[in-house]
């Protein structure tokens, strides 16, 4: 009966996003979530009756930027005590005990798998903490508040049982699960008709999804048999879980995007194996070689880690003959950041803040390089792209992606709108952006 009763004013909630995709996805579920409750949205935290941050934990470098945001609301909160704070996602769920001594004037703190639960953590009038992790929860039933746009990210899988060294992730998102997919086919289809045109899906490990008889490369399949989805990508997999069944989807299925990001961490056998990553640089780089060979396309991207635990000077020059041997498109850079929970959190630091940052300069250099030349080899050529909208850069400009995820930005004729895939031809390139121009049919 409740849901008949107009409320005098509906509290406003101003939400903010830190770390990866998923967040982002998370953070859709926890808005359509509090919406049903009769919350609205606002942009402004000024205006707001309950501010949340939804937070990650995967380096301590990320949770300093919270724990700083986090001062700067005290001062909002001073002003207007009955204001409601509210801390979530990963470093809620890592780090609660500390969090409640750094910032005692936090009203909620609520881990993954309690955002179903948050409109009556708000409502209370003590301090609530929801941090159970529940091996069930997938928020299935509830359907994110998408923002609208020519790409969708929807959540295929939660969790990872994967348990890297240097990793907290499987500890603060519990264990893998995986949405069933008639769920997922209706949440696609429905943001089809709202104009969606490209499905990133996502996941910690998005191809060990499986659910009953349905695997990752099953899926693939049923999702480009919805209408109106013209591409379909996801992020991350693991390189355990690339079977040749997806390899297959990824070859043979036109709508999948022959862009893949495959986080290798690192090109030294030694380290790859006290990081717990399941692969040898050896199956690694054989891997690669079966996906070129199956889609001659295919960009590459990576996840790299400098700095672990025991990493030598020798280990440091394998990861770069890796990358020098793969020929990256992208790399995502990262220095090892010591977490509590993980499996390496005892063995501690070896490697000074000092020789990461040279470590990391290092492979931020070569990558840049390679990137350059793997996109002057693409001016000339031309690339279906999905229009976004108007560039970052201004001018009139348009920006789109090509099939391999690059960035494109062209001027564009009379009457092409954001939606549309037009032809471009690369003119010049940067590391990072294709200048292109309209392609003529
Ligand atoms: N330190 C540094 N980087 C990390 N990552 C995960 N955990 C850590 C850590 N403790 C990186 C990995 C992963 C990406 C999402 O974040 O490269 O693939
Ligand atoms: Fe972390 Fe490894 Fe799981 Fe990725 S696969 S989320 S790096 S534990």
């Amino acid at each position: 009966m409740r849901d008949h009763v107009e409320p005098l004013r509906q509290p406003r909630v101003y939400l903010e996003t830190y770390g990866c995709q998923m967040n982002i996805a998370d953070s859709q579920t926890v808005t359509a979530v509090l919406r049903r409750a009769g919350y609205v949205s606002t942009d402004r935290a000024e205006d707001a009756d309950v501010i949340l941050l939804n937070t990650c934990a995967i380096r301590e470098h990320a949770e300093e930027r919270v724990l700083g945001r986090l001062s700067d609301l005290a001062r909002l909160k001073n002003r207007r005590p009955e204001l409601k704070l509210g801390l979530l996602g990963c470093m809620a769920q890592h780090n609660r005990a500390a969090l409640l001594e750094q910032a005692p004037w936090v009203d909620v703190v609520a881990g993954p798998d309690a955002y179903r639960r948050l409109p009556e953590m708000l409502g209370g009038f003590d301090p609530a903490v929801d941090v159970r992790l529940d091996r069930a929860e997938t928020y299935a039933d509830i359907s994110p508040a998408h923002e609208g746009g020519v790409r969708a990210y929807v959540t295929a899988m939660r969790g990872c049982d994967k348990f890297c060294a240097f990793c907290v992730v499987p500890y603060v998102r519990g264990r893998e699960r995986s949405i069933p997919p008639a769920d997922l086919l209706r949440e696609i289809g429905a943001l089809a008709e709202r104009g969606a045109r490209e499905v990133v899906l996502l996941g910690q490990t998005v191809n060990a999804y499986r659910y009953e008889a349905t695997d990752f490369a099953a899926l693939l399949r049923l999702v480009a048999r919805v209408d109106g989805i013209e591409r379909i990508r996801f992020t991350s997999p693991h390189p355990a879980d690339m079977s040749d069944s997806l390899i297959d989807a990824m070859a043979t299925e036109p709508k999948v995007q022959p862009y893949l990001h495959l986080p290798v961490q690192s090109g030294s056998g030694r380290v790859l194996a006290a990081m717990e990553r399941g692969y040898t640089v050896d199956e690694y780089l054989a891997l690669v070689e079966r996906l070129r060979a199956a889609i001659p396309a295919l960009a590459l991207s990576t996840d790299i880690i400098v700095g672990f635990h025991g990493e030598e000077e020798r280990d440091f020059e394998a990861t770069l003959a890796l990358m020098r041997a793969v020929q990256y498109d992208h790399a995502f850079t990262f220095k090892y950041s010591v977490r509590e929970h993980t499996r390496a959190f005892k063995l501690g630091d070896t490697v000074s803040e000092e020789e990461k940052g040279r470590r990391i300069a290092a492979v931020i250099a070569l990558q840049e390089s390679i990137s350059l030349e793997r996109n002057r080899a693409s001016i000339g050529r031309v690339y279906p792209v999905l229009v976004e909208g108007p560039a970052r850069r201004g001018g009139g400009m348009l920006a789109g992606k090509t099939p391999q995820f690059k960035t494109a930005v062209f001027a564009a004729g009379e009457g092409v709108r954001p939606g549309d895939t037009i032809g471009v031809r690369v003119d010049s390139a940067s590391a990072h952006t294709l200048v292109c121009s309209q392609a003529q049919p």
